[in-house]
């Protein structure tokens, strides 16, 4: 297990890639905001399975956080986050500093427009602008052929893949499925916040979710149905219910039948916490 090279500037991650490209090295890449857990370690390894070297970045990006939200208390654990990175074999960690990503004088951002609307997009005004201008930062820096995200944040990787599509940026987007503790819920960097209390009720959010997921497989097809058999689940537990809605898997747009692939997404708060989880229905 050799430790990672860590990079902390775009100039010299860029040349250590365009080294590895010179060397006709595939290059995949897996961003993160760090605090990683095993669903970002799987994210890890499925890249170290498709690539000859494996970049992986660490940046608790400013611009995809809200005024009011948990930015300054993001959790982070440098130390502990390069050990994971270790042994999953990634040979370099990207860590730029905030000043490094946005120098003064930045003015050019990348709007998704249609896909960036609903759902998270519609709670957190300006979040996919700023995930989407971070990603296609770190593309350019990182030039990477194949980057990994997490079905964990289905919207995100909707909105990552039509950013792709509409730039050309030649890049190979894979979805990973989402990795969850034993009991089901989602692992997630802001499970930390919840109390033991606040940890049990938010095991609603997969289980309403199974729910629906157990409906779909017996047949039902209707949204308003599915949607019913997931609220029941969450109604009590979580103390304000964002959105819970069955989107097309592909597109997001709404349906009101469940037959082609589609999937039911839900986002709420439990304790201060904000949680969001999904599931395929087919
Ligand atoms: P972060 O929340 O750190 O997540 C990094 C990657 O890990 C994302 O692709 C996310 O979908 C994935 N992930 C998180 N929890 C997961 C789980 N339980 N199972 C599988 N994958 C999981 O998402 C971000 O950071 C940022 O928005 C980023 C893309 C890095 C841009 O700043």
């Amino acid at each position: 297990m050799t430790a990672p090279l860590v990079i902390e500037t775009p100039t010299e991650m860029a040349a250590w890639s365009e080294a590895q490209r010179l060397d006709r090295k595939r290059i995949a890449f897996v961003p993160t905001m760090g605090f990683l857990h095993e669903g970002h370690q799987a994210l890890l390894r499925e890249g170290r399975g498709k690539a000859d070297v494996l970049v992986m970045s660490l940046f608790v990006n400013p611009t995809q956080f809200g005024p009011n939200e948990d930015l300054s208390r993001y959790p982070r654990d440098m130390q502990g986050d390069l050990a994971k990175a270790a042994a999953e074999g990634t040979n370099v960690v990207f860590a730029p500093s905030a000043e490094h990503m946005y120098p003064p004088g930045a003015q050019t951002y990348i709007d998704v427009e249609k896909m960036s609307q609903g759902l998270c997009g519609d709670r957190r005004p300006g979040h996919f602008k700023g995930v989407a201008t971070v990603v296609a930062k770190l593309f350019n820096i990182v030039r990477p052929h194949v980057a990994i995200f997490g079905e964990k944040d289905y919207q995100q990787l909707a909105v990552i893949r039509r950013m792709v599509a509409d730039l050309d940026m030649g890049i190979e987007i894979v979805g990973f499925p989402t990795v969850r503790e034993p009991d089901g819920l989602a692992k997630s960097s802001r499970n930390t916040y919840l109390s033991a209390p606040e940890r049990v009720r938010a095991l609603a959010l997969s289980k309403g979710l199974s729910a629906a997921v157990a409906l779909r497989r017996a047949g039902e097809t209707n949204a308003v149905t599915l949607r019913a058999a997931a609220y029941t689940q969450l109604s009590g537990q979580v103390d304000r219910l964002e959105y819970l809605e069955v989107r097309d898997a592909a597109t997001l747009a709404l349906v009101e039948q469940a037959t082609a692939p589609a999937v039911i997404l839900v986002a709420a708060h439990v304790g201060r916490t904000r949680l969001i989880d999904n599931m395929r229905l087919r």
